[in-house]
Formats: C-alpha cells, sequence, structure tokens
C-alpha cells in the first residue's frame, strides 16, 4: 500500500485532471472551475464540475465525484490498481509491483488476461487475412466491397479462417489459458471436453476502446448464411451498447468538427472512412443507448444519425428522440433513399452526396414531428392521439418562441386549432409543473433543516478555504453548535486529521474517509466557493468562538439546573472570581 500512496502521489503530481477529464468530457471555465456535462448521468445542463486547484471532480446532480483516479475508475470501468496502472503508464511513472487487495486483483488480473488474449486473437485474426495474398477469400471480398488496406490495417481488420481449430489451435501453442479464453468469448466449451473457435470463416472487426485495447470482436460471413454478423458475447471486457465502434479511431475528427455521424453497422462506418468522413461512430445493430450518448457528447456538440428508411430505422429515430433531448445533445436526423444504408449510398453516389444528405438533415425534433403528423389519420380520435403523443415531446422544448412554433405547425398539419394546442400544451405544462412544485414544496419542507445545515455549511466551509482558522476553531468546542451529523462529522475529521499530523490538505486526504455522506459534503464545500473574504475570516471566528462560548455556558447551566449542590458551588466560584 505504501507503494501505491507514492506512485499515487507522483502521478497526481504530473496530470492534470482538467487536461485528463478534458480528454472525454467537453468542459467550460467557469470561475475557478469547469464544468460540463456528467459523463455519468443524464443531464441537459451541466452539473460536473472540475477544480484545477483541488485537483478534484464533483457532480451536484448525481454526487459522483473525486480525485483523478475516481474519475478513471468510472469512466473507463476500471478497478483502483488498474486505473492507477494504466495512468502510470500514461504519465510515464514507474509502479512497484506490490499486493494489492485480493478481490479487486483477481478482478483487474482477469480483466487484463482477457485483454491479452484478445490482442494475440487480433494479431493472429490480422495475419489470417494478409496470408495466402490474392486467392484469400477474405482480402477479395473486402476488395469487392471497397475496402483498401488502409483500413484494413487502420481498423485492424482480420480473418477467422473457416476451421473449428484455428484461433483454439493458436492460442493453445501460445500457452493460453484455455479458461480465460473462453471467457474472452473466442472459443467455446466443446459438451464432451476441449474448445471450439467460435469465429469461423468470418471477416473480424475488432472493436477497441478508448486506451486502444481490443475489448471484443464482430465477425462477418462472406456470403448469406446466417447470423450475418457474430458478435463477442458479454464478458468482463465487454459489454453491448455501452461503446460506440470506432470512436477510437474518430474522436479527434469529431472534436475538430463538432458533428459526430452516427451509423449502424461495421461496413457503412469503414466506408464512410474510406471516402473521406472521419467523424463517424456506429452503434452495431443495437438502438442508441445513453451511454453512447454520453460517449459522444465528450466531442460533439451535434450528432447526425442516419436512419434506414424503412419501418425499423423510422421506429429507431423517433425513439432516439427523448434520450438526445435528455442527454442535451442536439441532434439532426438523417433519412437515407429507400433500399440504401450509408455503406451503400457513399459506395454508389460518392462523398460529396451523402454531405448534401447530411446538410439537409433536419432537427431531431422536426423530424419527429413530421413523421407524427404524417401517420395522424383524419377521424377526431386520431388527432388527438396523436397531439396527446406530441405533447410530452413539445413541453420538452426549453425556449417559448419555439414552442409557439412548433405548436402552431402541429395545429397547421392536424387541423386543430392553434388555440386549443397551445392551450392543451399549456396544461400539460402545468400538471408536469405542478408536480415539479410538489416537489419543490417537499424540498422546501426539508428546506427548515437546510436553513439550520446554513450555519453548519457555513463553519464547515471556513474550516475548508480557510485551513488557517482549524486550530482556534476546535479548541473553541465549536463542535456543539453543528446540527447536522455528516457536517459535524466532516468537521470532526477535520480537528482530527489536524489534531493528528498538524496542517493537512485535505485534498490528499478527501478520498480515504469511509462515510460516503461525508465524502460527498468534504467534496461539495471543497468545489464552492469560500464564503468569507480574508478580511472577514478572523470575525467569522471571533463570531463561532463566542457562540461557542455561550452554547458551552448554557449548556453547563442546564446540567446544573437540577442539582442544588452544583449550584452553590458554581455561585461560590463566581464569587470568589469577583473577589479576585
Ligand atoms: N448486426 C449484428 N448481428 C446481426 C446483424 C447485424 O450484430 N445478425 C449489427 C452489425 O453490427 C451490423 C449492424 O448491425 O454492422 C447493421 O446490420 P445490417 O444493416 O444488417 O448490416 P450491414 O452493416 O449493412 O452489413 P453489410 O453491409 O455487410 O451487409
Ligand atoms: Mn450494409
Amino acid at each position: 500500500m505504501q507503494s501505491h500512496r507514492s506512485v499515487k502521489e507522483e502521478i497526481k503530481q504530473v496530470a492534470d485532471i482538467v487536461q485528463a477529464i478534458g480528454q472525454f468530457v467537453q468542459l467550460k471555465k467557469a470561475g475557478r472551475n469547469f464544468t460540463g456535462l456528467c459523463p455519468f448521468h443524464a443531464e441537459k445542463d451541466p452539473s460536473f464540475n472540475v477544480s484545477p486547484d483541488r485537483q478534484m471532480f464533483h457532480c451536484f446532480g448525481c454526487k459522483k465525484g473525486g480525485d483523478i483516479f475516481a474519475f478513471w475508475m468510472e469512466y473507463h470501468g476500471l478497478t483502483f490498481p488498474e486505473a492507477l496502472k494504466d495512468l502510470a503508464d500514461r504519465y510515464n511513472v514507474q509502479i512497484p509491483d506490490r499486493f494489492s487487495p485480493s478481490e479487486e486483483k483477481k478482478r483487474s488480473r482477469l480483466r487484463e488476461t482477457l485483454l491479452k488474449i484478445n490482442e494475440s486473437a487480433a494479431q493472429y485474426f490480422q495475419r489470417a487475412l494478409t496470408k495466402g495474398g490474392r486467392g484469400n477469400p477474405a482480402a477479395d471480398y473486402l476488395k469487392k466491397r471497397g475496402i483498401t488496406g488502409d483500413i484494413i490495417s487502420e481498423f485492424r481488420l482480420g480473418w477467422a479462417p473457416d476451421s473449428w481449430d484455428g484461433i483454439t489451435g493458436y492460442l493453445r501453442r501460445q500457452d493460453t489459458d484455455m479458461e480465460r479464453a473462453a471467457k474472452a468469448g473466442l472459443i467455446v466449451n466443446r459438451k464432451g471436453g476441449g474448445y471450439y473457435d467460435r469465429f469461423r470463416g468470418r471477416i473480424m472487426f475488432p472493436i477497441i476502446n478508448l486506451r486502444g485495447q481490443v475489448v471484443g470482436f464482430g465477425g462477418r460471413v462472406l456470403d448469406d448464411s446466417l447470423p450475418k454478423y457474430l458478435n463477442t458475447p458479454e464478458t468482463p471486457v465487454f459489454h453491448k451498447g455501452e461503446f460506440p465502434y470506432g470512436l477510437n479511431a474518430s474522436f479527434r475528427a469529431i472534436r475538430e468538427k463538432g458533428t459526430a455521424v452516427i451509423v449502424e453497422g461495421y461496413m457503412d462506418l469503414l466506408a464512410l472512412r474510406r471516402h473521406g468522413l472521419d467523424q463517424v461512430v456506429a452503434t452495431l445493430g443495437t438502438a442508441l443507448t445513453p451511454q453512447h450518448i454520453r460517449r459522444i457528447k465528450g466531442y460533439a456538440r451535434e450528432a447526425l444519425v442516419v436512419f434506414d428508411s424503412d419501418e425499423a430505422g423510422i421506429e429507431a429515430a423517433l425513439r432516439s428522440l427523448p434520450l438526445f433531448l435528455n442527454e442535451g445533445l442536439p441532434a439532426r436526423a438523417v433519412v437515407l433513399p429507400e433500399g440504401h444504408d450509408p455503406d451503400s449510398f457513399v459506395n454508389r453516389e460518392g462523398l460529396p452526396r451523402f454531405m448534401e444528405l447530411l446538410n439537409r438533415a433536419s432537427p431531431m425534433f422536426d423530424f419527429f414531428l413530421e413523421q407524427k403528423l404524417s401517420r395522424s389519420g383524419t377521424d377526431i380520435e386520431e388527432k388527438v392521439r396523436v397531439l396527446k403523443e406530441i405533447l410530452p415531446a413539445l413541453s420538452q422544448l426549453h425556449n417559448e418562441a419555439q414552442r409557439t412554433l412548433y405548436a402552431g405547425r402541429v395545429s397547421e398539419r392536424i387541423g386543430i386549432k392553434e388555440e386549443v394546442v397551445l392551450s392543451e400544451l399549456n396544461s400539460f405544462r402545468r400538471n408536469r409543473s405542478e408536480n415539479t412544485l410538489e416537489r419543490n414544496l417537499k424540498g422546501r419542507v426539508g428546506r427548515t433543516e437546510t436553513d439550520k445545515k446554513i450555519g453548519d455549511i457555513q463553519l464547515l466551509n471556513l474550516l475548508v478555504h480557510h485551513p488557517g482558522t482549524v486550530e482556534a476553531l476546535r479548541d473553541s468546542g465549536c463542535g456543539a453548535l453543528i446540527s447536522n451529523r455528516t457536517v459535524s462529522k466532516a468537521v470532526a475529521y477535520i480537528f482530527h486529521k489536524q489534531e493528528e499530523n498538524g496542517p493537512v490538505s485535505l485534498e490528499g486526504l478527501v478520498g480515504d474517509v469511509e462515510d460516503e455522506d461525508v465524502r460527498i459534503q468534504l467534496r461539495e464545500v471543497m468545489l464552492a466557493e469560500s464564503i468569507y473574504p480574508e478580511q472577514e475570516v478572523d470575525q467569522a471566528v471571533m463570531e463561532i468562538m463566542e457562540k461557542a462560548r455561550q452554547k458551552r455556558l448554557s449548556d453547563s447551566v442546564k446540567e446544573i439546573r437540577d442539582d442544588p449542590e452544583a449550584l452553590n458551588d458554581l455561585l461560590l466560584k463566581l464569587r470568589d472570581r469577583n473577589r479576585c
């Protein structure tokens, strides 16, 4: 553990948390801190804060926070030792090989092994694709589909030979732990014992994360046999729907252009890349997930989602609207001409035509409206039903002008009077805001506690932002003034640490606090601005000391009240003191 501490410290000295998190989250300067949309929960307004001074982050929405290691663990789904190792590699810090807690160690060992096996498999598949030159069926197939050598090597495409014992034999010859290879999803347990290749006779598409690691594979047959694509099953390193394919190769272009083009398939992405469109990612056949969007919004200001024109494609587009609204990422819908997917379109028509489609894409919201409206029949029931479907989306628009504009359009299209649409909309919003109001009222009832807490918070804020006050306040017994338990624990913790070690920096300590509420409380105060300017600090300390003194006095009076003898003693003492 000692060794971990020093590696941790060393990394903290060289790494900058704003720069590190800024690779994955778009951050804007706001006062002393940086803010952005939280990558850990759905939100439209930034409550995710990063403090360069304290080298900490904290989300005031979901309460996740901590130092650079906490971010790395949460964002990349790593254990602490894995995050430590990853960051150490990144910042060229030497890491001594000491032990870490065994459960965590086992988990990170397993994942590390699976990634190694995946890497070695990717290399095997890559070699198999180039072997035999022309006449290799996979190479011929890719050529036929217009995939160039550059794309093949950039995306590390490969070929799983049509054999039951290709990768299986290879891994065995490498002395691979075969049970682990099965856990990685590359080979399958045979009923009678032994293993066989999961991917046979398939073009292999490695799925690579932002750290350049192969987390899984997709494999496509060369003909019409089924299933057309086979993917790595869920493994400790691969979770479907979590990571957009190609982001590792595209994120720089996405950041530069500000736009991410989202397509469905491997071949769609590769075809667009081949034609020179770099800012593209693929969802790989699943519907868009909030996780996808959260990753993408770390780089993009807008998403252009390309949908098939068939029923399923349109349905997918409609379902994606609330996701984008929830995540606060503006999106536009691109619908391809019938019978086309991006791959077939760009290969047939060329990139400029594809760009035209992108440029003409309508905002997802307009698209949603148009689709709903075009489906509405003429009878009254139908119209009302469609209106009901549209209201929730309409009411999510922040901008009033926009709401009115769309309401006008809805009215025109379904033939319900504009006043009626608007009044329905308003009553929908009122109902919703009544619910919100109720919540706020409840919040306010809770606030009486918070009101009391304000004194507590001020005290904590003073201690955190002006560490010079800790000693005096500790000796004043001001702990007794605090009514909130969490604050009280946080303050006790600060006092205790100071007593133990002398003046200490909180930054290094807060991660070790066991009580989670206390940790959150400390982070929030650390990331908040200081309440007291320097020139008011002494005054504040004196006020608190005076309050603490009065509290002590009244407490002792309370104690003594029912005890005549003690009362007598006190009076005697007071008389003696007055004499001197
Ligand atoms: N997919 C899958 N399993 C399937 C079919 C599709 O995982 N049985 C995923 C793949 O990631 C595929 C994407 O869904 O890339 C889109 O499917 P589809 O449109 O059928 O395939 P294309 O990408 O068009 O593939 P191709 O052009 O090679 O036929
Ligand atoms: Mn296709």
